[in-house]
């Protein structure tokens, strides 16, 4: 189902304190987000990445509405020893809104 950006807007707050998107948006503890909707996996320069995160992006993987949906529903599992230390988002409805939200944020 499609998401509503509005209500993406209020669950992003789970994600502020490790990142942000917009214009100015700089890498906290997790990277920036802009355009993260087609972005190749851990392409952010100067971001240090997990080696399970870079061998996620093997062969220019980039992230898609299916892959975000996936990782933030049990990032551990999807991609095991990731660093990213978030429980992730158990409602699918809560997911499509904050993927909605997010994809706002790509400029192409
Ligand atoms: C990585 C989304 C919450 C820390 C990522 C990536 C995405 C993402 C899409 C991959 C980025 C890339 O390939 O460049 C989200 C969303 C969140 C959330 C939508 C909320 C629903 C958090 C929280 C933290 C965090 C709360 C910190 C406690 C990180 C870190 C990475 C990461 C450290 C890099 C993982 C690695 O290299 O293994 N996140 N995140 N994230 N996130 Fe999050």
């Amino acid at each position: 189902a499609e998401g509503d950006p509005a209500a993406g807007e209020k669950a992003f707050k789970k994600c502020t304190a490790c990142h942000a998107v917009g214009v100015n948006a700089k890498n906290k503890v997790g990277p920036e987000l802009n355009g993260i909707v087609g972005r190749k996996v851990a392409s952010i320069e100067g971001f240090k990445y997990s080696p399970a995160m870079v061998e996620f992006g093997a062969g220019d993987k980039a992230w898609d509405a299916e892959t975000i949906d996936a990782y933030l529903a049990d990032p551990k599992s999807f991609i095991p020893k990731n660093k990213m230390a978030f429980a992730g988002l158990k409602k699918a409805e809560e997911r499509a809104d904050v993927i909605a939200y997010l994809n706002q944020f790509n400029e192409d």
